[in-house]
């Protein structure tokens, strides 16, 4: 599978003030694909991935796969991929480097293979990411570990074995590969202070649908019986919250109305308070649509803490701050996920806005005005806050750093314009 250059563009560029009305279609979850093509590894057989959205993260995974042997074909929206022969158990430092979420193939290689070399991921926009937490947990499954000149070594010579994990802290990565490498290991695995995200039910729902035996997925005990092997399956991506987000962000930003469909409202539920607190009217319509409506005075919402699922999601911070710099009233963000989660606030203050960052906290004052500039994305949901914002600020705002953005969000540019935004590729 080849490279998906998704824009070619080197920025955007954003003619802001024009109020955004109409319906989008959410897509496929980023940070549940990364997994999910990573747990295909484990399958002796063909799998079926639908609601795959057109990302460079995802065509990253793609190329990893392609390099173990497995054969990866996209049509549409759909990725099959067939793991019957798996020629290669080490990944190159450029696949690595690709991108940070890599590391989730550590668990599916070594369930598969017993072995695989790995590239150390190394820290990130986001600050340090350290995987000390995956590594002491395989080391409890019976996996020995060489970290050297920054490469993992990892050989698990007689077999993975299940073990009585307990997280420190509820990391997504950590919890995926404690479940990839423990859906066929020897004996039960179990997962306690596991995270409870969303893409970890949707992992473990369709490992279950290979053959796999997970139950507790969504709760803070996730129970693993290792099974012998797990054949292919066919899945539907669950929609991507934090694109939900974003879109209700830029429509209430510009205090416009927006109806998603293929949404999920339990998965973004922690967000919806500070719609509400802003005055915006946001509903739920059947299964799967949200409806947001702006166009009231807003105030902006007081406090917002970010924390582990079903908490606030640290990545919806950036566009929430965009929007809360152009409400009335004070806001203040701690950020307790990661250490350098704001630097998007200083871009935003080229814009007009007033924001004071001090270490984990900033705090915003909403501004009547914000007035088009030259910004720069430093990471993916920083850059998404520039857009929220530049769709506000008046005059032309132009922003570079654009693969970060690809990174995440499919076509971004194409359905802002679809809801009336004056947005292009340059
Ligand atoms: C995932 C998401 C990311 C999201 C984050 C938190 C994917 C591809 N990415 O990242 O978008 O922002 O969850 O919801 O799904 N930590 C350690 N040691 C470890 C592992 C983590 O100290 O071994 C720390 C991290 O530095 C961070 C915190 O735990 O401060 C949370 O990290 P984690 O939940 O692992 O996030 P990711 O899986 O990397």
């Amino acid at each position: 599978m080849g490279v998906a250059v998704l824009s070619g563009a080197q920025r955007l560029v954003i003619g802001g003030g024009k109020r955004l009305s109409g319906e989008l279609e959410v897509q496929g979850a980023k940070n549940s694909i990364l997994p999910l093509l990573s747990g295909t590894v484990l399958c002796r057989g063909e799998s079926v991935l639908h609601n795959c959205p057109h990302l460079t993260d995802a065509d990253a995974a793609c190329r990893i796969l392609n390099c173990l042997g497995c054969k990866c074909k996209r049509e549409q929206n759909s990725i099959s991929i067939n793991s019957e022969q798996l020629v290669n158990t080490d990944v190159p430092l450029e696949l690595m480097r690709e991108m940070r979420s890599s590391i989730v193939f550590l668990g599916a290689i070594l369930g598969r293979a017993g072995h695989c070399r790995l590239s150390f991921p190394g820290g990130c926009e986001l600050g340090p990411r350290p995987i000390d937490l995956h590594i002491l947990a395989l080391r409890k499954m019976g996996v020995d570990i060489k970290e050297e000149h920054g490469y993992l070594d990892c050989n698990a010579p007689k077999g993975i074995r299940g073990a009585h994990i307990s997280l420190s802290i509820p990391s997504v990565g950590a919890t995926e590969n404690i479940i990839l490498a423990a859906v066929t290991a020897k004996g039960n695995t179990e997962i306690n202070n596991a995270a409870r995200e969303p893409e970890i039910v949707d992992l473990a729902a369709f490992l279950n649908k290979c053959g796999a035996k997970i139950t507790g997925a969504g709760t803070g005990t996730i129970i693993i019986e290792g099974v012998p092997k797990l054949g292919g399956a066919q899945h539907s991506v669950i929609p991507d919250r934090i694109v939900a987000a974003t879109y209700l962000c830029c429509a209430a930003i510009t205090r416009g109305e927006l109806l998603l469909k293929n949404a999920d409202f339990n998965h973004i539920s922690a967000v919806i308070p500070a719609f509400e607190q802003m005055g915006c009217s946001i509903y739920t319509y059947g299964k799967d649509r949200i409806y947001i409506n702006a166009s009231k005075n807003l105030r902006a919402p007081h406090k917002i803490i970010t924390s582990v699922h079903p908490g606030f999601p640290t990545d919806a911070q950036p566009m929430i701050m965009a929007l809360a710099s152009t409400l009335k009233g004070t806001t203040v963000f701690v950020e307790t996920i990661f250490d350098n989660r704001f630097r998007h606030a200083q871009e935003l203050s080229r814009l007009g806005a007033k924001i004071s960052v001090d270490n984990r906290v900033a705090v915003v004052e909403g501004v009547e005005r914000l007035t088009g500039a030259d910004l720069e994305a430093t990471d993916l949901r920083g850059g998404a806050a520039l857009v929220t914002a530049a769709l506000f600020a008046e005059g032309t705002s132009t922003i570079t750093g654009i693969s970060h953005i690809d990174r995440g969000y499919d076509d971004l540019v194409g359905n802002l314009r679809k809801i009336g935004a004056d947005i292009e590729n340059k």
